[in-house]
């Protein structure tokens, strides 16, 4: 998998991401990520990428050109080295809302164009003419689209072929069943009077995952009841199984 990120800030990405498992993913080839500045493609002399928005208003929009340069320039270099043009994902909070099946959709190609935008935002006409995939991280507003290109390059990359080591990957089932994930224990037994529940200590595998169930089950209503809604739809509880009754051969005598 191959991230390119366009951006006016490229070390903020460099730095968040080439550290712990997705710079080691890095290091090891299994992903690339490459961050291209918007500015080197600017055609002002003064290196200008941001300007005032027509209509009024407070602050400053991304022009249309640098953008849709720096885009070409890394659509180019894909298609040269005989790949499919990548999907350009543009981070903003007027897009899809991020989520993990959009994650596992987005693993699945060879190349992905993050465009994050800075300031007031980008310039509507470029975005017509470059982005396939709006997307949002929440329905919140932050300074610009770096924070949740990382986000969602983190999501992805865990879900690429080597990136997580097996114990790693063992792990993932938790939110990818619509459930919220159930809560964990490690050593020692017992920290600040807390025990850890029984029946994680039993060694029985089957009465385990039934615990590790109703966690999640407990969480799920707790914290996301609209999920838990979704999943008890898609799971509805197996009817309770009626007591078999004996059949009773009616005697002559009852029989009018
Ligand atoms: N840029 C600013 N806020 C954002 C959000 N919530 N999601 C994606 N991009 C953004």
């Amino acid at each position: 998998m191959n991230f390119h990120v366009l951006t006016l800030f490229p070390e903020m990405v460099t730095s968040g991401l080439n550290t712990s498992i997705i710079g080691r993913a890095v290091e090891n080839g299994i992903i690339t990520l490459e961050a291209v500045q918007i500015r080197d493609y600017t055609l002002d002399r003064h290196k200008k990428v941001d300007d005032y928005t027509y209509g009024g208003g407070a602050g400053m929009l991304m022009q249309a050109q640098p953008v849709y340069d720096a885009c070409k320039a890394v659509q180019d270099a894909i298609t040269a080295s005989g790949r499919k043009p990548a999907r350009v994902i543009f981070m903003t909070p007027r897009g899809h809302v991020f989520n993990q099946k959009m994650a596992e959709e987005f693993s699945k190609e060879e190349d992905l164009i993050f465009l994050c935008g800075h300031y007031e935002g980008i310039d509507e006409r470029v975005l017509e003419e470059v982005v396939t995939d709006p997307v949002s991280i929440g329905d919140y507003v932050l300074t610009g689209g770096e924070l949740p290109a990382m986000v969602a390059i983190d999501c992805i990359s865990r879900l690429v072929p080597g990136v997580l080591s097996n114990a790693e990957s063992a792990n993932t089932e938790s939110f990818q069943n619509g459930l919220l994930e159930y809560p964990q224990y490690s050593r020692p037994e017992e920290w600040m009077g807390k025990k850890v529940p029984e029946v994680l200590l039993s060694g029985h595998h089957a009465n385990v995952e039934k615990w590790r169930l109703e966690k999640s089950l407990e969480e799920t209503l707790k914290y996301r009841p609209d999920l838990y809604e979704k999943y008890m739809a898609e799971h509805p509880p197996k009817p309770a199984k009626k007591p078999r009754r004996k059949k009773v051969l009616a005697k002559p005598e009852d029989i009018c």
